[in-house]
């Protein structure tokens, strides 16, 4: 029998961290692992969105994420004070920019403490996160893995409580494994064991009490550490020294991290290691549910297969670059693939200075990544929007109100990634695997499958190329078509615009954006639909309360299908429950009428429209009012 093969999952367990996967210049991978289980599963498609799905069948679908966290987030490293963050988000309000989330890197700490805030500098945090509470905003901070180990005894509980219940990380003589991290010497808690879960719960919780968090960001979950192995070396020992050594940073297993030999209640380290921040992320998910009674909001950046079911990802330390700007699509789009669908780039470049232009750039695609977070280095000037001018101010709030119109959509698609394995943002080959054109594309993408995005990524210019896979595609904004036949075209795009187009034979939910998605998402919809040739389109909505946890498996959802045929748009509810998502729908467009209508009816009720024929097949019919039609 001949199989036809898009893609292969290799998973080597317990040892999943050593290992050199080499692409070799001829279709095929040389895969060269140092030990572990190893288990092949083949995904045989046939087509490469089927393989994904497949994929996540086996490691887990991805959480359904609480709705603030398809917001805007704002964060830096080194606001330098709370009233200093209080500041860029008052300021941010003044300018009714949307913001949903503010961030804190390491510096709310006392001298870089997990679980404590700087009593001088950010005195003033719990005021400001009751002030964002307040808002419908939320506050979401660091938490590093290594917990000091040299605070005077009985002056750190999280390291006495955690010594005297045995969660740390030990050397193979069961003295504690020290390394050095942000507030200097510390141990590492042991995530594989469930005690260490309960020691996290309760450290959590009692920050919770001062600091009314509302997600966590879990950084150096390696985990990384500035000395090699731990303060006191490594012992010398086949696990230390392999007979064979993967390509891995500085040579050695141990190089920034901890000795392979540490002794984890699981196995060892060197068994235990790429676990470290998945199994931190399930902790951490774990506590908060249990501390909020609310789907966790959490971000790692050590991930490993079933990452999406507890965190997101952010893709790490970038650079101010355009070239970084224009990697992170391949990044976004890979974690898509591997099931972490809640997913983005520091949005303007983490590390080096950013520049406007850059900036402004970076916001319009960062508008269009699952997870969008502007984030930058410590010493750096400010890149959140009110620190630019107005031009680019007003370009950056206008995509990140777009975002928030498209909210209803992009909710769906996450839900479809929850119960269906789907990708949220998704490359052209997933809609298009007979056009080849399309497998090589990484400036573009789409959301689901009917929007695609078109960044501009490049400086200085006011257009953009982007292709276009053959059928019809019409322009977000003013609904004129562009037939293509797998061709090429050149966009305007301006500054303060980025280029989408709508696929045909779609329906998207959209809403009127507000400043938070707590506003925003209690309007009514505005349904888009971009008809085929032949008059047709269908899309979905999947509407519930955005934070409770499995309104799916309760049955606190509602679930509509919209479809036109025949001139007539008819929208069906497979699942409804009043009081968990109660939505109306206040307008209707239509892309691609081609002849105007003489009369539009809405539940048989003559209803007033307006029709715009600006071009052939661009013909936009709306509708407006619809509530009273109820
Ligand atoms: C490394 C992280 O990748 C970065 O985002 C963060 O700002 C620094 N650690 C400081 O916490």
């Amino acid at each position: 029998m001949l199989c036809r093969l898009y893609g292969v999952f290799y998973e080597c367990f317990v040892n999943v961290g050593s290992a050199d996967v080499a692409l070799q210049p001829g279709p095929a991978i040389t895969w060269r692992t140092i030990g572990g289980i190893l288990d092949f599963y083949v995904f045989l498609g046939p087509d490469p969105a089927s393989v994904i799905g497949q994929y996540l069948e086996v490691v887990g679908y991805p959480t359904m994420p609480v709705y603030w966290a398809l917001g805007y987030h704002l964060c830096r490293w080194g606001y330098g004070s709370s009233n200093a963050t209080w500041d860029v988000v008052k300021n941010m309000r003044n300018y009714g920019i949307p913001q949903d989330v503010q961030w804190n890197d390491i510096d709310y700490m006392d001298r870089s403490l997990d679980f404590t805030f700087d009593p001088a500098a950010f005195s003033t945090l719990p005021d400001m996160v009751k002030d964002l509470h307040s808002h419908g905003q939320r506050y979401v901070m660091m938490l590093d893995p290594g917990i000091s180990s040299v605070q005077p005894e009985g002056g750190y509980w999280p390291y006495d409580e955690g010594l005297r219940r045995g969660v740390f990380i030990n050397h193979t003589d069961g003295s504690t494994l020290i390394g050095k991290v942000w507030p200097g010497l510390t141990a590492f808690p042991d995530f594989s064991d469930d005690v260490t879960h309960e020691w996290w719960y309760d450290n959590l919780k009692r920050f919770h009490d001062k600091v009314p968090f509302d997600g966590l960001w879990i950084d150096m979950n390696e985990p990384s550490s500035f000395v090699d192995g731990s303060t006191v070396g490594c012992p010398d020992t086949e696990l230390e020294n392999p007979p064979y050594t993967p390509g891995i940073l500085g040579g050695l297993l141990r190089a920034k991290t901890l000795c392979a030999s540490a002794v984890q209640k699981t196995s060892s380290h060197y068994n235990m290691h790429s676990l470290y921040g998945l199994l931190e992320a399930k902790a951490s998910a774990c506590a908060l549910k249990r501390m909020l009674g609310k789907r966790a909001f959490v971000i790692s950046r050590s991930t490993f297969p079933s990452q999406g079911q507890y965190s997101g990802h952010w893709l790490g330390d970038n650079r101010s670059h355009w070239k970084d700007m224009y990697t992170s699509i391949a990044g976004m789009l890979t974690f898509n693939l591997l099931g972490v669908p809640l997913v983005g780039a520091d949005v303007c470049g983490f590390s080096e200075q950013t520049e406007e232009e850059l900036c402004v750039r970076w916001t319009q695609l960062g508008a269009f990544y699952p997870f969008t977070r502007n984030h930058n280095a410590i010493d750096q000037k400010p890149q959140d929007p009110p620190a630019f001018s107005p031009l680019a101010r007003s370009a950056m709030k206008q995509s990140l109100l777009l975002r928030y119109s498209l909210f209803p959509l992009l909710y769906t698609l996450f839900h479809r990634a929850h119960t269906h394995g789907h990708t949220v943002a998704r490359p052209l080959l997933f809609e298009f695997p007979k056009d080849v054109r399309t497998y090589g594309i990484d400036r573009q993408f789409l959301w689901g499958k009917s929007l695609i995005v078109t960044p501009v990524l490049d400086p200085g210019v006011d257009f953009v190329v982007g292709y276009f896979p053959q059928g019809l595609w019409y322009d977000y904004y003013t609904g004129d078509s562009i037939r293509s036949k797998g061709e090429e075209l050149r966009l305007k795009a301006p500054l303060e615009h980025i280029n989408l187009h709508l696929r045909e034979g779609a329906v998207i939910p959209t809403q009127r954006p507000n400043t938070t998605l707590f506003v925003s998402s209690g309007q009514p919809l505005h349904l888009v639909s971009s008809l085929s040739e032949d008059g047709s389109a269908g899309g979905e909505l999947f509407w519930d309360d955005g934070e409770t946890i499995d309104t799916l498996e309760t049955d606190q959802y509602a679930h509509i299908v919209f479809t036109v045929v025949k001139n007539t748009m008819t929208s069906e509810v497979l699942h409804d429950h009043v009081e968990a998502s109660y939505i109306t729908v206040e307008t209707a467009s239509f892309y691609g009428v081609k002849v105007e209508p003489t009369r539009v009816t809405v539940n048989s009720q003559d209803a007033a429209f307006t029709y715009r024929a600006n071009q052939v097949r661009a013909a936009v019919l709306t509708i407006k009012h619809l509530i009273k039609f109820r």
